[in-house]
């Protein structure tokens, strides 16, 4: 079963460009960053075999713009901002849009995170991750032989309670301009008229015939058995139905009204543990972004229950204690970059969890002296084992992530998620969603893996009310003169971490274009399993020969995570789709 799950998983994920799981040199001058980034960008090599050509362009647009998996959303959220919106406005409109042109990734039955700045200088942080159900408890996904079983991946138990609609609502009243009404407009438009199936929607759910037929989504994506077909039209009345109750009744209708009765009716009915009293005790959390620093660039990210904010802060810090980086692509750039990774992520999965039920450490963690500290655990021309880092460093699919800039300047990056492809694989009939298996994000047995391998410790184990740990990790940069320079994140669990932070480094590291930066090769290491993981022929054969000689356990992978991201340029603006995702992914502006 597990298997069936993890091999379905894959293929879904390939299709969007999330693959699981020395001679080349130089792009850059080895030089700290400065915000020539912006105006001097250096052509990038990548090695010859690289799948990527460099020199692409991405869209331009003049004042506005949204990059999001679908181009149906992207246009949703440019509509918004067309009839005087701002980001934040364009930002929920996409989101909601996303729920229904995008059903691999929900998202009305998960939860997500925003993170918004605002052209006057204000930042803050939506943090809307679902929560552990009342019901839950730490041993809930263990059998009666003490081994894991697979419901925190697939069907009626491996949800949390829903965050997406009261984050999406918060964020609107407190910083959009419009309502909930006009912001739902295109999404319930979207679902109502439908819109045309296309080959990457239609194979995705071929590959996940298996795992969502068992479930109720059966008739309605598999009509006369088969999945719906590229070129026909498919319309979502239920969904339609639970919009125009959202647009109508606010969040109310979702967490005390109508949609939630629903959604306890489903869930019930499969044996699922969500109550209506979860539902509406279900609040989501404003937050401090994490504000850090690297060479004079502001970063402002996600800060816990998320991984990802810390993750980011600390292993850019790690990279920041090297006076000079390696030219890009050399054996001692990523020496440096996966022994950063590595160390950050042993962090991140024993020390972090929601810190309202658990200490984090935050300060210690961003900390640029902390960094210091951990870059002397780094060995010059030597790879460090997991296990003996581990001793010395602690005491003792699916996702979808869209950025969006209006025309003042204001930007909102936002990540969202029902975990893996269709979440749970339940599809509740009633409301017309997918709910998520976020409860996989737990620690179910801390020290055993997750679906991503992720092996995590007692802070992230389940507790009832608690928020599982995430590595989401929607960011916003600026450049060292203070303006608005990057808005980026991603989908791909663990991945998104170092796919967002390796897009940052190339554009303020390594004066890469957006388009060089997002096509860049990219590497990746969570700490356990202890290897590195590289996209085949992202390494050239001499630099990957090198790093096996220092010790580094290789592992080439297709793919890595899926970034959609927007970047400052002379003309206004410049967004980049994941240039590794064969589906409908697009910017969006004017
Ligand atoms: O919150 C997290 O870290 C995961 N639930 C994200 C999952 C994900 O990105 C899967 N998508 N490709």
């Amino acid at each position: 079963m597990q298997t069936m799950i993890v091999r379905r998983f894959r293929a879904g994920l390939t299709l969007l460009g999330i693959g699981v799981g020395a001679c080349h040199h130089a792009t850059t001058s080895s030089a700290p960053p400065d915000s020539r980034a912006i105006s001097a960008h250096f052509p990038a090599h990548f090695p010859v075999d690289w799948r990527f050509k460099a020199g692409e362009s991405g869209t331009v647009a003049p004042t506005a713009v949204v990059a999001s998996n679908s181009a149906l959303a992207s246009a949703a959220g440019d509509e918004i901002m067309r009839g005087d919106g701002n980001a934040v406005d364009a930002a929920v409109a996409t989101g909601f849009a996303l729920a229904v042109t995008f059903p691999f990734a929900g998202n009305l039955g998960g939860g997500g995170y925003m993170v918004i700045r605002m052209a006057d200088g204000r930042t803050a942080a939506v943090d809307y991750r679902e929560i552990a159900p009342l019901a839950a408890s730490r041993d809930m996904y263990l059998g009666p032989d003490g081994k894991m079983t697979d419901e925190s991946v697939v069907g009626y138990r491996a949800s949390g309670v829903p965050g997406a609609v009261a984050g999406m609502s918060a964020a609107l009243a407190r910083y959009g301009t419009k309502s909930l009404r006009e912001v739902l407009q295109p999404a319930i438009r979207l679902a109502d008229e439908g819109f045309v199936v296309d080959s990457v929607l239609f194979t995705s759910l071929d590959h996940s015939r298996d795992y969502l037929e068992r479930f109720d989504g059966k008739t309605v994506f598999y009509p006369n058995g088969e999945p719906l077909q590229p070129g026909t039209r498919f319309r979502q009345p239920a969904l339609a139905r639970t919009l125009r109750l959202i647009a109508e009744q606010g969040q109310d209708a979702f967490y005390k009204g109508e949609v939630g009765d629903s959604l306890v009716a489903g869930m019930k009915r499969g044996g699922g543990i969500i109550t209506k009293e979860d539902l509406a005790r279900y609040k989501p959390e404003w937050r401090q972004p994490i504000a850090s620093t690297y060479h004079g660039y502001k970063l402002f990210t996600m800060p816990p229950s998320s991984s990802g904010g810390v993750t980011i802060t600390e292993a850019l810090n790690i990279l920041e204690t090297f006076d000079s980086l390696p030219p890009f692509g050399s054996v001692g750039y990523t020496h440096a970059l996966a022994s950063a990774y590595q160390r950050a992520f042993i962090d991140r999965n024993s020390k972090l969890g929601d810190a309202a039920f658990v200490h984090v450490p935050l300060d210690k963690l961003t900390s640029k002296s902390y960094a210091r500290e951990l870059r002397k655990t780094i060995l010059p021309g030597r790879a460090s084992a997991t296990p003996a880092l581990e001793r010395t460093i602690t005491d003792g699919n699916h996702t979808t992530h869209y950025s969006v800039v209006d025309g003042a300047g204001n930007a909102v990056a936002t990540t969202t998620t029902i975990n893996n492809g269709y979440g749970s694989g339940v599809y509740l009939t009633g409301p017309g969603f997918f709910m998520n298996d976020e409860m996989d994000d737990f620690a179910a047995q801390p020290g055993k893996p997750n679906m991503f391998g992720l092996v995590q410790g007692e802070q992230n184990a389940i507790a009832p009310g608690k928020r599982m740990l995430s590595a989401m990790s929607p960011t916003i940069v600026l450049d060292p003169q203070g303006k608005l320079l990057l808005v980026v994140g991603a989908a791909g669990g663990p991945r998104i971490i170092t796919a967002t932070s390796q897009v940052i480094l190339n554009v303020i590291q390594n004066h890469m274009t957006l388009a060089d930066a997002m096509r860049a090769p990219r590497l990746h290491h969570q700490a356990l399993p202890d290897t590195l993981r590289f996209e085949e022929h992202g390494l050239t054969p001499a630099v990957a020969d090198s790093l096996k000689a220092m010790g580094w356990r290789l592992d080439p992978v297709r793919g890595s995570a899926n970034v959609n991201a927007i970047m400052r340029a002379a003309s206004g603006w410049v967004a980049v789709t994941e240039p590794r995702d064969r589906g409908p992914s697009r910017a969006v502006g004017h």
